[in-house]
Formats: C-alpha cells, sequence, structure tokens
C-alpha cells in the first residue's frame, strides 16, 4: 500500500512539474509511425469522410467564384486533403503538422499545390495572418488542449466559416490506461514519465458540444460511435495500437519500451479477453460547426 501511493505521489509530483510526454515525444513516435499509418486509414478512414462534406461545405460557405480555403490541421498523411482534392470543390489547402516523416506521406500533395507546413499546430496558429473558410481537425484533438485550439480556430476562421473535427472519445480503448498503469505500478523504476492525455478527450457529443459552444461555435451535424477490432493475440492487440498511432507517446513512458512490452502483453491478455479474442475499441465523436449553427 505504502508502495502504491509512493508511486502515485511521484507520478502526481511528475505531472506538476510538467514532466510529462510531451511535444517532442507525440513528434517522435508519429515519425515512427508513419509507415503503417495507413492501417489507421484504411479502417477508420470512413469516419472521417463524415466530416468532409463538399454539399455542406458549399451551402454554408458562401465564396463567390472564389476556391474555398482550407486549414488541414495535424493533417498527418494527408487523408482528409486528398479527399478534398478528389472531390468537386475547388480548393485552396494548407497542411500543418509537427511530425515530417508523416508530411513525407504527402508529398503527392504538395505537387497539386498543397501548401505543406511542418511546424507545431498551435504555433501555426498562433502565427498566421492568415485566414480559412473551412478547419478540418480529424484524430488529434488530444494533443492539444482544447479551450486554446478552439479559441485560436476561432481567430484565424473567417467570419461564416466552417470546422469540422472529429476526434476519440471518452471511454475508447477500454483498460488500457488501467493496464499501463499497473505495469507502471510494478515498475516504477523503469517509469521515465507520465502521460495525461485522458483530460483531452471529449465526453462524447455532449462534451464536444459543451467544448465548442463555450467558444460560440454551434453544431450543424453531431454524432458518436464505436467500432471494435479483434485480434488472436494480446501481442497482435498491441502492436495495432502501437503501428496506427492511437496510443502514441505511451513507448516514451518507460525508459526502456522493449524490457517492458512482454509485461504490458501479459496485462493485456488478462483484461482484454474476449469470447475467443482480444478486443479494442475506439470511441469517436465528430461533428461540423459554425457560429450558427443548425438553428
Ligand atoms: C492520428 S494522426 C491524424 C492525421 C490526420 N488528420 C488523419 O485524419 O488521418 C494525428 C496527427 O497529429 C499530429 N500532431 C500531433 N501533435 C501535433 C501538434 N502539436 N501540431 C501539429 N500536429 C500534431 C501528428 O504528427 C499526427 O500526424
Amino acid at each position: 500500500m505504502i508502495k502504491k501511493c509512493k508511486f502515485y505521489m511521484n507520478m502526481i509530483c511528475k505531472i506538476v512539474k510538467k514532466e510529462v510526454v510531451d511535444l517532442a515525444d507525440y513528434k517522435a513516435s508519429y515519425n515512427d509511425v508513419a509507415g503503417t499509418y495507413e492501417y489507421w486509414v484504411e479502417e477508420m478512414g470512413r469516419f472521417t469522410d463524415h466530416i468532409i462534406k463538399p454539399q455542406l461545405i458549399c451551402e454554408k460557405i458562401d465564396n463567390g467564384n472564389e476556391p474555398i480555403k482550407v486549414l488541414d490541421f495535424a493533417c498527418g498523411t494527408g487523408y482528409i486533403s486528398r479527399k478534398l482534392l478528389l472531390s468537386s470543390i475547388p480548393c485552396e489547402i494548407t497542411a500543418v503538422d509537427l511530425s515530417e516523416k508523416m508530411l513525407e506521406v504527402c508529398n503527392d500533395l504538395s505537387l497539386q499545390g498543397v501548401n505543406l507546413i511542418h511546424m507545431d499546430g498551435m504555433t501555426f496558429l498562433e502565427n498566421t495572418t492568415e485566414q480559412y473558410d473551412l478547419i478540418l481537425c480529424g484524430w488529434a484533438l488530444p494533443y492539444f488542449s482544447h479551450e486554446k485550439l478552439f479559441k485560436n480556430f476561432g481567430r484565424v476562421l473567417k467570419k461564416d466559416g466552417v470546422i469540422g473535427v472529429i476526434a476519440n472519445s471518452r471511454g475508447t480503448l477500454d483498460k488500457m490506461e488501467k493496464i499501463f498503469l499497473k505495469v507502471m505500478e510494478k515498475n516504477p523504476h523503469e517509469v521515465s514519465k507520465p502521460m495525461n492525455i485522458a483530460f483531452n478527450l471529449p465526453n462524447g457529443e455532449k462534451g464536444l458540444k459543451q467544448w465548442f459552444e463555450k467558444q460560440g461555435f454551434y453544431p450543424l451535424e453531431l454524432h458518436e460511435g464505436e467500432r471494435v477490432f479483434s485480434f488472436d493475440t494480446g501481442e497482435a492487440l498491441l502492436d495495432w495500437l502501437n503501428q496506427t498511432g492511437v496510443m502514441a507517446g505511451s513507448k516514451m513512458i518507460f525508459k526502456d519500451y522493449d524490457q517492458i512490452k512482454e509485461q504490458l502483453i501479459e496485462e493485456i491478455e488478462k483484461l482484454k479477453y474476449d469470447d475467443g479474442k482480444y478486443s479494442i475499441n475506439h470511441k469517436f465523436v465528430y461533428g461540423i460547426f459554425n457560429s450558427r449553427g443548425t438553428t
């Protein structure tokens, strides 16, 4: 019990001192993931499509004959920009991401006129003098303080502009936090820094709506969903998490991840076994917002 208390006190101290998985760690993680991120896109891209709605975009954004100015925020390997280019909407796209390796996969987009920017997204928002008709942000909310992010989205969005967001929501990756904490508790000397991403997950539709309304944006569309993936082994489940980037940064919790990996697999096999398989859920929420909403 004393050992457990000591461990949690130490973790709280680290969080207070901001010795946590940080920007540099997420960047390094996504650089590692760039070659396998397509696994995520192949399975989950169809949900991202719900925020790329050419018809709705054209209805809401009156831009005369000018191309629509789009910001693909935390663009990753460019799924959203690529979809927009395939649509019939004339647009001028700026795509920003922190990871140079993810951006390398976007080289084809650069040849099609997309302005690729390698930068921390928040730094970009705070310094740009551009204004956008449309901001799209796929699967990147937890890496930012949502209040600061939406405030800055508001600043760079034109008056009648539209924002589309899809993000993991609270309850996603059920029991994974518990599994990591258990292994961390058992190996306190192997822990380098904790990760406090869970605070940044919206609580489903209601939570995302609240976050946006606080900044003066109201939903045109709002939905939530869940997808469950099953694997034959605990190791395959952990590989999926690592290859798709859904637990980006989590390797950096430990001084030597390879030493700890077996213990993570053991805990996954104990806690994630369900009906002959090892399953993991991805809970998510998506919405399209503007300053007026549906009414
Ligand atoms: C899950 S991927 C999403 C990629 C893409 N939006 C999509 O829908 O497929 C998350 C992306 O956020 C980027 N990212 C994380 N933190 C960031 C930051 N501070 N600034 C810019 N991009 C960041 C990562 O590099 C990664 O490419």
